[in-house]
């Protein structure tokens, strides 16, 4: 099979590392990649977003599966587009894609499928807002209707911060259009927890948990960014919770969208909160999460592209997936300063070294290659990926990999999986 994968982070590196290792693979292609990538696809420079560039691609490499990486060619309806062609792509289309794209349309599917999710309302108004924040009171969790980087959301803590983030939404517009509607919410308390799924409209297959660490700083301080760790399985998702994600959100998701005459087959990513038992939604994506593809996916057994090829043809119910009972856990080596400024160019030491160590995976996100050098290309440039039977094995794996690496300016959290284990198992090599 003749396979193209878009986007070029780290969840797009695993995504390669897994589909190279199936045996229904031909030859893949990869716009536009990544330096890690390359060893294992053909990189092509062509632009996630230019879906008629894309579309020209697949066309000319004879395309048979297309495996998107990143939201914004699904928003952009690349589904629908690639289908006027006959060419397949896993994920949803333009309609399906809202779940993410539109804050207040999956907020509204949510409440219209009695999907546990906070309390909200929608605003287009800066005046109106602000008389409902004033009304609630903070902590209040203020939202960009649509896409905008994962930076979209403010969870305020006083009338101050509030009053800051609808008057950049509605005055100073920082995020265009995407921020013209605003999902105000009810401030949940609790644990982050990432439930992906894949489905082909009629089933649904869960995948193992993931926790993500979002904040830049130890002890989830300071501010948001692209993710800067994950760990696989998350303790706090239990059996019976697991089986309440099926019952009070997956499946009624899957028939309000059947409903809504919206066929989705892809991914479909649940953010829940769990607390004391309880969970609540705080948001859908549409596809992979990174970093949490970079621990569940090396934990996969089973052929990738075979479940994506079943999912896409709507026989998911013949797949069942074999998964290794080993942990993984996720270190994301960033360019000090991320997610504000920060520096590239530098040259990244120690790739050669942990490339021969086992329970150890790298997978590049932003690096470049300059006069047959890999330097640093990004805010998030690594992910140190270690794998064990237990948490505190790979925990261990994971940061003697990241002692192995080395470039100016190298940031790294030191408490991944830390809300997992308990702090006599921890320890740190830098
Ligand atoms: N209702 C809520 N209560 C408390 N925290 C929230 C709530 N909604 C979102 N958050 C926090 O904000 C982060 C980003 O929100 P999310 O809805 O996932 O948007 P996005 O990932 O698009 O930025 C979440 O990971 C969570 O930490
Ligand atoms: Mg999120």
């Amino acid at each position: 099979m003749r396979v193209m994968l878009i986007g070029g982070g780290g969840r797009e590196h695993c995504l390669a590392w897994k589909i190279s290792q199936s045996p229904l693979l031909e030859e893949l292609i990869c716009c536009p990649g990544n330096v890690g990538i390359s060893s294992l696809a053909r990189c092509l420079p062509v632009k996630e977003t230019d879906l008629d560039g894309l579309l020209e691609v697949a066309l000319q490499e004879k395309i048979e599966m297309v495996v998107v990486g990143p939201e914004a060619p699904l928003a952009l309806g690349i589904k629908d587009h690639f289908a006027e062609k006959g060419i397949p792509v896993f994920g949803p289309g333009r309609e399906g894609a809202k779940l993410e794209s539109s804050k207040t349309w999956a907020k509204d599917l949510m409440s219209a499928c009695s999907i546990p999710t906070a309390a909200y309302a929608v605003f287009q108004e800066e005046k109106e807002a602000l008389n409902y924040v004033k009304k609630k009171g903070v902590p209040i969790v203020i939202k960009a209707d649509g896409l905008a980087a994962g930076k979209g959301v403010t969870v305020a803590k006083s009338m101050e911060e509030a009053s800051i983030a609808l008057h950049n939404l509605f005055t100073k517009k920082v995020f265009g259009d995407a921020g013209k509607k605003v999902v105000i919410e009810d401030c949940l308390e609790g644990e982050e927890v990432s439930v992906l799924a894949v489905t082909d409209g009629k089933d649904i297959i869960i995948l193992p948990s993931a926790q993500d660490h979002k904040a830049a700083w130890e002890g989830d301080k300071g501010p948001n960014t692209g993710g800067m760790g994950a760990d696989s399985p998350a303790p706090v998702l239990s059996k019976e919770l697991e089986q309440q994600v099926r019952e009070q959100v997956f499946l009624p998701l899957l028939a309000g969208l059947e409903q809504r005459n919206i066929d989705y087959k892809g991914v479909i990513y649940a953010g829940l909160m769990v607390n004391k038992g309880i969970l609540n939604v705080l948001e859908f994506n549409v596809r992979f999460g990174d970093p949490e593809t970079q621990v569940i996916i090396p934990r996969l057994q089973s052929d990738l592209l075979e479940l994506i090829v079943a999912a896409s043809s709507g026989k998911l119910s013949d797949v069942s997936l074999r998964w290794t009972s080993d942990h993984a856990l996720c270190v994301v080596l960033a360019s000090g300063g991320y997610p504000a400024e920060y520096k590239t160019g530098y040259p990244v030491s120690g790739l050669e070294t942990i490339r021969k160590v086992e329970k150890l995976l790298v997978f590049h996100a932003g690096t470049a290659f300059e006069k047959e050098k890999v330097v640093t290309a990004g805010g998030r440039v690594l992910n140190i990926v270690g794998t064990g039977s237990t948490l505190k094995e790979a925990y261990q794996n994971a940061y003697r990999g990241v002692g192995m690496i080395h470039f100016q300016d190298l940031y790294f959290r030191r408490d991944i999986g830390f809300k997992a284990l308990p702090s006599s198992e921890r320890m740190c090599s830098k």
